[in-house]
C-alpha cells in the first residue's frame, strides 16, 4: 500500500533563491533515488510538497529530515494516509519540482484531467492559491 504525506510550510526570511534552487535540485535527485514520487513547489515564501511511496521511507524522510530542517517553519500537514495509488506517479516517474510557468501549466492540466477521487480534488483546491499567485 502506498503512503502519502502532503504539507505546506513557510520559508525562513533569509532564504535566498540560490538556496531554494539547491533544495529543489537535491530533492529531485534524492527522492528519485529513493523511489519517492510527488511534487515540490515554492511561491511567495511558501512551500507545498507531496511525498508518495513506501510508508517507512515517506515517514522517515518527512519526520527525520524535512520536518527538523531549519530553512522552513510553520509546517502544516494537510494529508497523511495510505493511498491506493500514488497520484503523481503517472505525472512523472521522477520526483518533480514546479518552478516555471510551463511546469505550473503542466501540473494544472494534469490535475484537471486526473480528478479521479477526493484526494485529487483536495490537491486541486490546495494548489489553487499557488497557481493564482503565479498567474497574477
Ligand atoms: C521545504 C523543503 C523540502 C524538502 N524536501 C526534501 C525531499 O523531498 N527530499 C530530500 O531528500 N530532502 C528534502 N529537503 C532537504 C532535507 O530537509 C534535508 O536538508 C536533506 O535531506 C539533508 O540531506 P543531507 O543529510 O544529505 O545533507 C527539503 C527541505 C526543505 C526546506
Amino acid at each position: 500500500m502506498n503512503y502519502t504525506i502532503c504539507y505546506t510550510s513557510k520559508s525562513v526570511e533569509n532564504l535566498d533563491s540560490t538556496e531554494i534552487k539547491s533544495i529543489f535540485q537535491s530533492t529531485v535527485l534524492k527522492n528519485s533515488d529513493r523511489g519517492i514520487t510527488g511534487i515540490l513547489l515554492y511561491n511567495s515564501g511558501y512551500f507545498f510538497q507531496v511525498l508518495e511511496g513506501e510508508k517507512e521511507k515517506v515517514k522517515s524522510l518527512f519526520y527525520d529530515l524535512i520536518y527538523p530542517d531549519e530553512r522552513h517553519v510553520e509546517l502544516f500537514v494537510v494529508m497523511e494516509k495510505f493511498t491506493t495509488e500514488p497520484f503523481f506517479s503517472s505525472y512523472s516517474t521522477e520526483f518533480s519540482v514546479v518552478q516555471t510557468k510551463e511546469e505550473y501549466d503542466h501540473l494544472k492540466k494534469y490535475i484537471d484531467t486526473h480528478l479521479i477521487n477526493e484526494d485529487s480534488k483536495k490537491f486541486k483546491r490546495l494548489l489553487a492559491p499557488f497557481v493564482q499567485m503565479l498567474d497574477a
